[in-house]
């Protein structure tokens, strides 16, 4: 049997699990449908990754355009990949599953742990007992009730809606600044629990409202109020809420398996290159080198899959046994649990497996190649390339061939850099500073926008759309916001497409 074929048998199969579950959560978002007027089908991008020069010809939206003669003629084909590339041999140019899609090369084994941890990542989790055991165990206290909530096919959840509403994609996180060092809320702990089962009180009520600051290119920074629940007493008044919203999840297997040394080679924390741009890793406690989540504070996908787990849903493993409840808390403490722990060592590494083996959205090429240029020449002289690094490759790994030396696209260098006032938080966390984040990765961000017009960027959810998120930028991006700033519409265009193309 080809492999082709095989693949195509076991997309059937999976598309058979994947629709009985998606019919027994009538709150899940649905499967994008293939025909969605916001994405061109397979057969644009099937003709566009069999063509080097792909977007030229096949693209009639972009035929006005003239490519912007104000732009320095340097070679930028090292920002412009082959489409099909992006994530190595992992690179899916499937429409259907969007951010949940297996690569297009999985073999049987690798597809049947894959839809097992797929499952994981999209079950409803329900209070323990309960009779579905494999997946109770929710709560006392959560965010959400599954992976998938937050973590939609869509790419990015809703996080702050009209009226100061707060939706459980972003999360809020809780520090205190002390001489000690940063610690957690001594009741609430590291974060905030809006949710609870049945018999426990949820922690209690969160609001967001703008910050005064908001110019012509931003509207203000959310800051956030909470209201605790009457029975928890009230937040330390050093405690600090900071928001988090929830990323779209690509390539992060990959980037888990990026060798610490190909990181660090980026690193230039005291500037010694005098390019303004400095970017240093974020060495946790234990040595171990962070790179997952807004401020890189977990070193693998494992550890983070694990806190996740934990702290926004409420459930144990093998890397956290310990509920998300206080000591003050006793109604939390004496609620029932779903097992110890609650996904054993074989959940959580299925759960694991199978962030791995999602395929990396391809290159989307919808505008036309010069306008592409144009906006890669953009990104490239305004210096985005200086913490937005195009390429990276994973460590050599024998035994894993679709995983081992492959090269990525994913636009970050994984290292923490100072933005600035305006994209500061209220106090820092963990190893890294108020002011320090860690570069977002832009692949798939374009997918992310024309899948919800509504997705929000940066870590707090603060920009309404990506010209908003890069007017955001300061500090050690501060030339390469004014760059942008200077501008004119047909440079801006051009540079967000070049973006939404990735
Ligand atoms: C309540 C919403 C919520 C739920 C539920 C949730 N996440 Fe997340 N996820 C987030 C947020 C917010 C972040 C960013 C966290 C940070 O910056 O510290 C994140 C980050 C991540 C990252 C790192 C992304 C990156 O770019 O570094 C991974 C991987 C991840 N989540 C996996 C999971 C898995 C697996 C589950 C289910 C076990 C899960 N998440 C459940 C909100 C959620
Ligand atoms: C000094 C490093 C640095 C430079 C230079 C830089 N960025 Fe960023 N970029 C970041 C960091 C760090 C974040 C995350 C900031 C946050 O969430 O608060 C980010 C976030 C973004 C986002 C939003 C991502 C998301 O997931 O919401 C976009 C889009 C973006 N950058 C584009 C650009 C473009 C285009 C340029 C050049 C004009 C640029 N950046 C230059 C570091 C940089």
């Amino acid at each position: 049997m080809s492999t082709t074929h095989l693949n195509h048998l076991q997309r059937l199969a999976w598309a058979a699990v994947a629709a009985a579950l998606w019919a027994g959560c009538s709150d899940a978002p649905a499967p994008a449908s293939t025909t969605d007027a916001n994405f061109d089908t397979t057969s644009d991008l099937a003709d566009a990754t069999s063509r080097p020069d792909a977007g030229d010809a096949s693209d009639t939206r972009e035929s006005s355009d003239s490519s912007d003669t104000s732009t320095p003629p340097v070679s930028v084909e090292h920002l412009l990949p082959p489409v099909e590339q992006t994530g190595g041999a992992l690179t899916s140019d499937s429409t259907q599953w969007r951010f949940m899609e297996l690569a297009d090369t999985l073999g049987l084994e690798q597809t049947l742990r894959f839809s097992q941890g797929r499952e994981l990542f999209v079950a409803e989790w329900e209070p323990a007992p309960s009779s579905r055991p494999v997946i109770d165990g929710l709560g006392p206290h959560f965010n959400e009730v599954s992976c998938a909530g937050c973590h939609p096919s869509s790419g990015r959840p809703a996080t702050l809606g009209p009226d100061g509403q707060v939706h459980p994609g972003l999360l809020i996180r809780l520090v205190r600044e002390t001489d000690q060092g940063r610690l957690p809320d001594p009741v609430f702990g590291p974060q905030f629990q809006p949710r609870s089962i049945a018999g426990v009180a949820a922690e209690g009520h969160v609001s967001w409202y703008p910050t005064a600051t908001s110019s012509d290119n931003n509207h203000g920074a959310p800051r956030f109020s909470i209201e605790p629940h009457p029975s928890y007493g009230a937040l330390h008044p050093d405690t600090r809420a900071l928001g988090r919203a929830s990323p779209h999840l690509v390539g992060l297997g990959l980037l888990d398996l990026v060798a610490d040394a190909t990181i660090l080679e980026a690193a230039d924390p005291e500037d010694a290159d005098g390019d303004g741009i400095s970017g240093r890793p974020n060495i946790l406690d234990d040595g171990r080198l962070g790179r997952f989540g807004w401020k890189a504070l977990q070193p693998t996908l494992r550890g983070q899959s694990a806190m996740a787990l934990a702290q926004d849903m409420g459930i144990t493993s093998p890397e956290v046994m310990a509920e998300n409840c206080s000591a003050s808390q006793h109604d939390c403490l004496q609620s029932p649990s779903g097992g110890s722990p609650e996904v054993d060592e074989q959940g959580l590494a299925a759960l694991v497996e199978y962030q791995r083996y999602i395929g990396v959205p391809a290159v989307r090429r919808h505008a036309g190649r010069a306008t592409l240029e144009a906006g890669a020449r953009h990104f490239d002289a305004a210096g985005c390339t200086g913490c937005h690094r195009p390429k990276l490759v994973t460590r050599a790994l024998p035994d894993r061939p679709l995983l081992s030396e492959q090269i990525l696209h994913p636009f970050t260098d994984l290292l923490l850099h100072d933005m600035g006032e305006g994209l500061s938080d209220p106090a820092g966390e963990g190893n890294a500073g108020a002011r320090e984040w860690r570069t977002a990765p832009l692949w798939g961000l374009g997918l992310v926008e024309s899948l919800n017009p509504n997705a929000r960027f940066l870590h707090d959810g603060r920009a309404q759309n990506l010209e908003e998120a890069i007017l955001w930028h300061g500090g050690e991006a501060d030339p390469a916001r004014r760059y942008v700033e200077a501008l004119n519409d047909d440079g801006r265009r051009a540079l967000l497409e070049f973006v939404r193309s990735l």
